[in-house]
Protein backbone atom coordinates (compact mmCIF):
# COMPACT_ATOMS: atom_id res chain seq x y z
CA UNK A 1 0.00 0.00 0.00
CA UNK A 2 3.09 2.26 0.83
CA UNK A 3 4.78 1.51 -2.31
CA UNK A 4 1.40 2.07 -4.55
CA UNK A 5 1.04 5.62 -2.70
CA UNK A 6 4.63 6.51 -3.11
CA UNK A 7 4.74 5.69 -7.16
CA UNK A 8 1.27 8.05 -7.25
CA UNK A 9 2.91 10.59 -5.28
CA UNK A 10 6.00 10.41 -7.68
CA UNK A 11 4.03 10.50 -10.99
CA UNK A 12 2.01 13.27 -9.76
CA UNK A 13 5.07 15.00 -8.71
CA UNK A 14 6.50 14.31 -12.54
CA UNK A 15 3.13 15.32 -14.15
CA UNK A 16 3.16 18.70 -12.30
CA UNK A 17 6.91 19.16 -13.09
CA UNK A 18 6.26 18.71 -16.80
CA UNK A 19 2.76 21.10 -16.67
CA UNK A 20 5.19 23.57 -15.23
CA UNK A 21 8.51 23.12 -17.10
CA UNK A 22 5.66 23.67 -20.39
CA UNK A 23 4.27 27.12 -19.05
CA UNK A 24 5.70 29.94 -20.98
CA UNK A 25 8.08 32.37 -19.70
CA UNK A 26 6.51 35.56 -19.79
CA UNK A 27 8.06 38.76 -21.03
CA UNK A 28 6.44 41.93 -20.42
CA UNK A 29 7.24 44.62 -23.19
CA UNK A 30 5.76 48.27 -22.16
CA UNK A 31 5.47 51.25 -24.52
CA UNK A 32 4.19 55.02 -24.13
CA UNK A 33 2.42 55.15 -27.86
CA UNK A 34 -0.48 53.91 -29.47
CA UNK A 35 -0.27 49.80 -31.18
CA UNK A 36 -1.12 51.68 -34.44
CA UNK A 37 2.49 53.40 -34.89
CA UNK A 38 5.54 52.41 -36.14
CA UNK A 39 6.74 51.61 -32.69
CA UNK A 40 3.42 49.65 -31.97
CA UNK A 41 3.44 47.88 -34.58
CA UNK A 42 7.10 46.58 -34.43
CA UNK A 43 6.31 45.65 -30.34
CA UNK A 44 3.96 43.29 -31.99
CA UNK A 45 5.46 41.95 -34.68
CA UNK A 46 8.44 40.74 -32.13
CA UNK A 47 6.06 39.44 -29.79
CA UNK A 48 4.69 37.03 -32.39
CA UNK A 49 7.72 36.38 -33.95
CA UNK A 50 9.50 35.41 -30.39
CA UNK A 51 6.40 33.03 -29.89
CA UNK A 52 7.22 31.54 -33.27
CA UNK A 53 10.98 31.61 -33.10
CA UNK A 54 10.92 29.86 -29.43
CA UNK A 55 8.20 27.21 -29.91
CA UNK A 56 5.90 29.12 -27.31
CA UNK A 57 8.41 28.31 -24.84
CA UNK A 58 8.18 32.38 -24.51
CA UNK A 59 5.19 34.47 -24.13
CA UNK A 60 5.73 38.39 -24.81
CA UNK A 61 3.11 40.44 -23.39
CA UNK A 62 2.97 44.14 -24.99
CA UNK A 63 1.59 46.82 -23.16
CA UNK A 64 1.31 49.79 -25.29
CA UNK A 65 -0.09 53.53 -24.64
CA UNK A 66 1.38 53.78 -20.74
CA UNK A 67 -1.20 51.41 -19.80
CA UNK A 68 1.17 49.58 -17.77
CA UNK A 69 3.97 52.35 -17.29
CA UNK A 70 4.17 55.70 -18.01
CA UNK A 71 7.28 57.52 -18.98
CA UNK A 72 9.11 57.96 -15.80
CA UNK A 73 7.68 55.17 -14.02
CA UNK A 74 8.66 52.62 -16.84
CA UNK A 75 12.59 53.37 -16.21
CA UNK A 76 12.53 52.47 -12.82
CA UNK A 77 10.22 49.16 -13.46
CA UNK A 78 13.28 47.79 -15.71
CA UNK A 79 15.73 48.24 -12.92
CA UNK A 80 14.02 46.85 -10.58
CA UNK A 81 12.64 43.94 -12.63
CA UNK A 82 8.76 44.68 -13.05
CA UNK A 83 8.86 45.03 -16.86
CA UNK A 84 11.12 43.21 -19.07
CA UNK A 85 11.75 45.12 -22.40
CA UNK A 86 10.92 48.55 -23.18
CA UNK A 87 11.53 50.79 -25.81
CA UNK A 88 12.08 54.15 -24.59
CA UNK A 89 12.65 57.29 -27.13
CA UNK A 90 16.34 58.29 -27.58
CA UNK A 91 15.77 61.46 -25.79
CA UNK A 92 14.32 60.22 -22.39
CA UNK A 93 17.45 58.77 -21.10
CA UNK A 94 19.55 61.63 -19.54
CA UNK A 95 17.69 61.24 -16.44
CA UNK A 96 19.31 57.58 -15.81
CA UNK A 97 22.53 59.46 -16.11
CA UNK A 98 23.00 58.28 -19.75
CA UNK A 99 23.45 61.64 -21.41
CA UNK A 100 25.40 60.94 -24.70
CA UNK A 101 22.01 59.48 -25.87
CA UNK A 102 20.79 63.04 -26.10
CA UNK A 103 23.42 63.52 -29.38
CA UNK A 104 20.27 62.04 -31.49
CA UNK A 105 18.19 65.16 -29.73
CA UNK A 106 20.45 67.98 -31.19
CA UNK A 107 18.42 70.01 -33.87
CA UNK A 108 19.20 69.38 -37.68
CA UNK A 109 21.90 66.91 -36.67
CA UNK A 110 20.73 64.42 -39.61
CA UNK A 111 19.58 64.89 -42.93
CA UNK A 112 18.07 61.62 -43.52
CA UNK A 113 17.71 58.22 -41.88
CA UNK A 114 20.67 56.69 -43.97
CA UNK A 115 22.79 59.03 -41.49
CA UNK A 116 21.37 58.40 -38.25
CA UNK A 117 21.34 54.56 -39.25
CA UNK A 118 25.36 54.82 -40.16
CA UNK A 119 25.58 56.59 -36.31
CA UNK A 120 23.30 53.69 -34.69
CA UNK A 121 24.93 50.65 -36.42
CA UNK A 122 28.41 52.16 -35.84
CA UNK A 123 30.94 52.81 -33.01
CA UNK A 124 28.70 55.52 -31.47
CA UNK A 125 25.78 53.15 -31.23
CA UNK A 126 27.94 50.55 -29.35
CA UNK A 127 29.40 52.60 -27.15
CA UNK A 128 26.00 54.61 -26.10
CA UNK A 129 24.83 50.36 -25.67
CA UNK A 130 27.83 49.97 -23.59
CA UNK A 131 27.07 52.73 -21.47
CA UNK A 132 23.61 51.53 -20.46
CA UNK A 133 25.28 48.44 -18.79
CA UNK A 134 26.55 50.44 -16.26
CA UNK A 135 23.11 50.79 -15.40
CA UNK A 136 22.36 47.00 -15.49
CA UNK A 137 20.11 47.45 -18.80
CA UNK A 138 20.97 45.73 -22.03
CA UNK A 139 20.59 47.56 -25.25
CA UNK A 140 19.19 45.59 -28.14
CA UNK A 141 18.26 47.21 -30.84
CA UNK A 142 17.46 50.91 -32.44
CA UNK A 143 14.32 51.59 -33.93
CA UNK A 144 13.35 54.05 -36.07
CA UNK A 145 10.48 56.34 -36.05
CA UNK A 146 11.16 59.56 -37.59
CA UNK A 147 11.62 63.27 -38.21
CA UNK A 148 9.69 65.83 -36.12
CA UNK A 149 7.13 68.67 -36.61
CA UNK A 150 6.70 71.19 -34.90
CA UNK A 151 2.20 72.32 -33.52
CA UNK A 152 0.88 75.21 -31.46
CA UNK A 153 -2.06 77.04 -32.13
CA UNK A 154 -0.63 79.70 -34.18
CA UNK A 155 1.20 79.15 -37.16
CA UNK A 156 5.21 78.75 -36.90
CA UNK A 157 6.94 80.08 -39.30
CA UNK A 158 9.77 81.73 -38.59
CA UNK A 159 12.11 81.66 -35.26
CA UNK A 160 10.11 84.73 -33.72
CA UNK A 161 6.65 82.86 -33.90
CA UNK A 162 7.99 80.63 -31.23
CA UNK A 163 8.37 83.58 -28.56
CA UNK A 164 6.79 82.69 -25.43
CA UNK A 165 5.31 79.83 -26.99
CA UNK A 166 4.64 76.79 -24.13
CA UNK A 167 6.16 74.04 -25.62
CA UNK A 168 6.15 70.06 -24.45
CA UNK A 169 9.16 68.16 -24.67
CA UNK A 170 10.42 65.12 -23.56
CA UNK A 171 12.76 64.48 -20.78
CA UNK A 172 15.94 65.95 -22.45
CA UNK A 173 18.42 69.18 -21.52
CA UNK A 174 18.76 68.95 -25.67
CA UNK A 175 15.45 69.78 -26.04
CA UNK A 176 15.38 72.04 -23.22
CA UNK A 177 18.11 74.22 -25.09
CA UNK A 178 16.60 73.67 -28.91
CA UNK A 179 13.33 75.65 -27.58
CA UNK A 180 14.80 78.28 -25.65
CA UNK A 181 17.18 78.98 -28.78
CA UNK A 182 13.88 80.35 -30.28
CA UNK A 183 12.49 82.20 -27.75
CA UNK A 184 10.11 79.04 -26.45
CA UNK A 185 9.05 78.12 -22.79
CA UNK A 186 9.94 74.28 -22.76
CA UNK A 187 7.82 72.17 -20.17
CA UNK A 188 8.99 68.57 -19.78
CA UNK A 189 5.92 66.42 -19.60
CA UNK A 190 4.97 62.41 -19.92
CA UNK A 191 3.68 61.55 -23.21
CA UNK A 192 0.50 60.25 -21.82
CA UNK A 193 -0.37 63.85 -20.25
CA UNK A 194 0.03 65.75 -24.23
CA UNK A 195 -3.07 65.40 -25.22
CA UNK A 196 -5.01 66.45 -22.11
CA UNK A 197 -2.16 69.60 -21.69
CA UNK A 198 -2.52 70.64 -25.57
CA UNK A 199 -6.48 70.57 -25.01
CA UNK A 200 -6.74 72.82 -21.91
CA UNK A 201 -4.06 74.78 -22.67
CA UNK A 202 -1.42 73.55 -20.15
CA UNK A 203 0.78 74.19 -22.80
CA UNK A 204 0.60 75.90 -26.13
CA UNK A 205 2.48 73.22 -28.26
CA UNK A 206 5.20 70.43 -29.12
CA UNK A 207 6.75 68.26 -31.26
CA UNK A 208 6.50 64.57 -32.48
CA UNK A 209 6.91 62.72 -35.83
CA UNK A 210 3.17 62.62 -37.42
CA UNK A 211 2.45 58.95 -36.27
CA UNK A 212 2.62 60.01 -32.42
CA UNK A 213 0.99 63.00 -33.41
CA UNK A 214 -2.17 61.16 -35.47
CA UNK A 215 -2.66 58.23 -33.18
CA UNK A 216 -2.79 61.01 -29.71
CA UNK A 217 -5.38 62.85 -31.91
CA UNK A 218 -3.21 65.77 -31.11
CA UNK A 219 -4.11 67.24 -34.32
CA UNK A 220 -7.74 67.79 -33.16
CA UNK A 221 -6.68 70.31 -30.45
CA UNK A 222 -3.82 71.79 -32.04
CA UNK A 223 -4.66 74.03 -34.87
CA UNK A 224 -1.24 74.43 -37.00
CA UNK A 225 1.40 72.38 -37.74
CA UNK A 226 5.09 72.88 -39.61
CA UNK A 227 6.61 69.82 -41.42
CA UNK A 228 9.96 71.17 -40.03
CA UNK A 229 11.88 68.07 -39.79
CA UNK A 230 14.46 69.11 -37.49
CA UNK A 231 15.28 66.80 -35.26
CA UNK A 232 15.01 62.90 -34.82
CA UNK A 233 13.02 60.67 -32.77
CA UNK A 234 13.79 57.00 -32.45
CA UNK A 235 14.12 54.24 -29.73
CA UNK A 236 16.31 52.03 -27.83
CA UNK A 237 14.83 48.97 -27.30
CA UNK A 238 16.08 47.23 -23.98
CA UNK A 239 15.87 44.80 -21.25
CA UNK A 240 17.42 44.06 -17.58
CA UNK A 241 20.61 42.61 -18.38
CA UNK A 242 20.70 40.90 -15.39
CA UNK A 243 17.34 38.63 -16.69
CA UNK A 244 18.43 38.29 -20.22
CA UNK A 245 22.02 37.00 -19.43
CA UNK A 246 19.80 34.42 -17.53
CA UNK A 247 17.99 33.46 -19.94
CA UNK A 248 18.96 29.76 -21.84
CA UNK A 249 21.03 30.47 -24.23
CA UNK A 250 19.15 29.11 -27.01
CA UNK A 251 15.98 31.10 -26.05
CA UNK A 252 18.44 34.19 -25.68
CA UNK A 253 19.45 33.27 -29.46
CA UNK A 254 15.99 32.50 -30.86
CA UNK A 255 15.00 36.09 -28.81
CA UNK A 256 17.49 38.00 -30.83
CA UNK A 257 16.49 36.37 -34.24
CA UNK A 258 13.22 38.16 -33.00
CA UNK A 259 14.47 41.20 -32.45
CA UNK A 260 16.82 41.05 -35.63
CA UNK A 261 14.07 40.75 -37.63
CA UNK A 262 11.83 43.34 -36.08
CA UNK A 263 13.94 45.64 -36.35
CA UNK A 264 14.35 45.41 -40.14
CA UNK A 265 10.26 45.68 -39.82
CA UNK A 266 10.40 48.89 -37.77
CA UNK A 267 12.97 50.32 -39.83
CA UNK A 268 11.07 49.86 -43.22
CA UNK A 269 7.67 51.13 -42.11
CA UNK A 270 8.31 53.92 -40.80
CA UNK A 271 8.53 56.47 -43.24
CA UNK A 272 5.50 54.70 -44.64
CA UNK A 273 3.40 54.86 -41.41
CA UNK A 274 4.54 59.01 -41.02
CA UNK A 275 3.91 59.31 -44.21
CA UNK A 276 0.18 58.22 -43.85
CA UNK A 277 -0.40 59.62 -41.02
CA UNK A 278 0.61 63.14 -42.33
CA UNK A 279 -1.56 62.64 -44.74
CA UNK A 280 -4.48 61.53 -42.45
CA UNK A 281 -4.11 64.96 -40.30
CA UNK A 282 -4.43 67.13 -43.29
CA UNK A 283 -7.11 64.86 -44.38
CA UNK A 284 -8.85 65.77 -40.72
CA UNK A 285 -8.77 69.61 -41.79
CA UNK A 286 -8.16 70.46 -38.33
CA UNK A 287 -4.59 70.99 -38.47
CA UNK A 288 -3.16 73.15 -40.91
CA UNK A 289 -0.65 71.98 -42.62
CA UNK A 290 2.28 74.48 -43.38
CA UNK A 291 5.48 72.96 -45.07
CA UNK A 292 8.10 75.48 -44.51
CA UNK A 293 10.52 77.09 -47.77
CA UNK A 294 14.20 76.08 -48.29
CA UNK A 295 14.42 79.90 -46.70
CA UNK A 296 12.28 79.57 -43.46
CA UNK A 297 13.82 75.97 -42.67
CA UNK A 298 17.13 77.51 -43.06
CA UNK A 299 16.43 80.37 -40.60
CA UNK A 300 15.28 77.94 -37.90
CA UNK A 301 18.43 75.95 -38.66
CA UNK A 302 20.51 79.25 -37.87
CA UNK A 303 18.65 79.99 -35.12
CA UNK A 304 18.84 76.40 -33.23
CA UNK A 305 22.49 74.70 -34.47
CA UNK A 306 24.03 77.08 -32.02
CA UNK A 307 22.69 74.50 -29.32
CA UNK A 308 25.41 71.58 -30.43
CA UNK A 309 28.02 74.18 -29.10
CA UNK A 310 26.32 74.83 -25.84
CA UNK A 311 25.52 70.98 -25.29
CA UNK A 312 28.85 70.26 -25.85
CA UNK A 313 29.58 69.52 -22.01
CA UNK A 314 26.46 67.62 -21.38
CA UNK A 315 26.82 64.83 -23.90
CA UNK A 316 30.85 64.92 -24.48
CA UNK A 317 32.40 66.49 -27.84
CA UNK A 318 33.72 63.15 -28.71
CA UNK A 319 30.48 62.17 -28.93
CA UNK A 320 29.06 64.98 -30.78
CA UNK A 321 31.99 64.83 -32.94
CA UNK A 322 31.95 61.59 -34.18
CA UNK A 323 28.53 61.85 -35.17
CA UNK A 324 29.83 65.10 -37.18
CA UNK A 325 32.06 62.22 -38.81
CA UNK A 326 29.86 59.36 -39.57
CA UNK A 327 27.13 62.19 -41.42
CA UNK A 328 29.28 65.10 -42.70
CA UNK A 329 27.65 67.77 -40.48
CA UNK A 330 29.49 70.47 -40.66
CA UNK A 331 28.18 73.56 -38.34
CA UNK A 332 30.51 75.92 -39.65
CA UNK A 333 28.58 75.45 -43.37
CA UNK A 334 25.03 76.34 -42.52
C1 LIG B 1 7.21 61.43 -26.74
O1 LIG B 1 7.23 61.30 -25.51
O2 LIG B 1 6.93 62.49 -27.29
C2 LIG B 1 7.55 60.27 -27.63
O3 LIG B 1 8.87 60.01 -27.45
C3 LIG B 1 6.75 59.05 -27.32
C4 LIG B 1 7.32 57.86 -28.05
O4 LIG B 1 7.68 56.91 -27.37
O5 LIG B 1 7.36 57.90 -29.28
Amino acid sequence: MKLRQLVIGLLSAGFAMAALAQQPLVIKFSHVVAQDTPKGKASEFFAKRAGELTGGKVKVEVYANSTLFKDKEEMEALQLGAVQMLAPSLAKFGPLGAREFEVFDLPFIFDNSEQLHMVTTGAVGAQLFAKLETKGIKGLAYWDNGFKSFSANKPLKAPADFKGQKMRIQSSKVLESQMRAVGAIPQVMAFSEVYQALQTGVVDGTENPHSNLYTQKMHEVQKHMTVTDHGYLGYAVITNKKFWDGLPADVRGQLETAMKEATTYANKIAKEENDGALEKVRASGKTQVYMPTPAERLALKKAMVPVHKEMESRIGKDVIDAVYKATGFDPGKL
